[in-house]
């Protein structure tokens, strides 16, 4: 089946279990036979984890801290997204990467287990950044919302159950965190948390910088660091997806660049959705002991 290039609310399919948008759904065989080149890095995570900082970061280390060099296109053309087949004007994430050389900085959304398999044979650098589930939970209802291309978010309450039962578009958050932790030390991967890089940030562009084995000067990190920082990168219209314009994102219902905070999740829990939240979270999180925080 062909993906459909119309602006729609894509509905979910499963593949190997886990619901993908139908676009993603059509498209796997292609998107699993994917062939890195061992030079390519890969950035993994669940949506609205941090993706977009972390790409800025590393186009900025990879160009030893030249704003100038990574204003050359929108993060999703400099930094292509593997599985995407959508939304307009952006082409797909395969077909940008065919014109592409290597070393190529390739984001997924893909849970570790359905990451081309062709990642680990080359041996790719990963870069995994996990956020805590309930302001990851948060942004991503704000971006269900404002992306018309996403399933319908419906209301908050149910959407809060959807979360936890791992029926959002990218499936469940619990086994995305954990099947990334788990594999870490076998594959290599540098696992990040979105709360570090917000309580210090130069402490985490120094941790990429050294897994990239990149080295620039004090001067260039500090300067990275500003303007990765939010402020200037919702004001950056290569950072900000302005480039996706409305009817596709309408940046009107809720920015991209919408708080960029740890913690706002306490202005949309009620104390007993948090309640809920925290004991099924208990449940599901049990067998591994990652090192969330839900404040800093
Ligand atoms: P909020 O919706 O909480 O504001 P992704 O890039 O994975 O889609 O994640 C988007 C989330 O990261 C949004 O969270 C966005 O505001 C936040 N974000 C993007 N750039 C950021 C930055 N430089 N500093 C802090 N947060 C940032």
């Amino acid at each position: 089946m062909k993906a459909s290039n119309s602006i729609a609310r894509f509905p979910v399919i499963k593949v190997k279990g886990v619901p993908l948008m139908s676009h993603i759904a059509y498209n796997w065989d292609s998107i699993w036979a994917f062939r890195p080149d061992p030079s390519d890095l890969l950035i993994a995570t669940y949506p609205k984890a941090g993706t977009t900082w972390t790409q800025e970061i590393i186009d900025l280390l990879l160009h030893n801290g030249d704003a100038e060099a990574c204003k050359r296109a929108p993060t999703p053309v400099r930094s292509p997204f593997l599985e995407i087949y959508s939304p307009p004007p952006i082409p797909s994430g395969l077909e940008l990467l065919s014109k592409m050389d290597p070393p190529r900085l390739i984001k997924t959304h893909l849970p570790f287990q359905l990451v081309p398999p062709a990642f680990w044979e080359n041996k790719c650098k990963t870069i995994y950044v996990a956020r805590n589930a309930k302001d990851n939970l948060v942004s991503y209802y704000y971006f269900d919302c404002m992306n018309q291309t996403q399933p319908e978010p419906g209301p908050w309450e149910g959407y809060i159950h959807k979360f936890m039962r791992g029926e959002l578009s990218w499936g469940s958050w619990y086994e995305h965190v954990k099947g990334y932790w788990l594999e870490r030390e076998k594959r290599n991967i540098l696992y990040l948390f979105y709360e570090d890089m917000k309580e210090n940030p130069r402490r985490e562009v120094e941790r990429i910088m050294k897994y990239l084995d990149l080295s620039v000067s004090e001067d260039v990190i500090n300067h990275i660091v500003e303007l990765t920082s939010f402020k200037i990168m919702k004001e950056n219209p290569m950072t900000n997806y302005s480039c996706v314009p409305s009817p596709v994102f309408n940046h009107s219902i809720s920015p991209f660049m919408r708080k960029g905070e740890v913690g706002d999740w306490k202005n949309h829990f009620t104390p007993e959705q948090s309640k809920m939240f925290d004991d099924d979270y208990a449940t599901q999180m049990k067998d591994v002991n990652i090192p969330f925080r839900t404040l800093i």
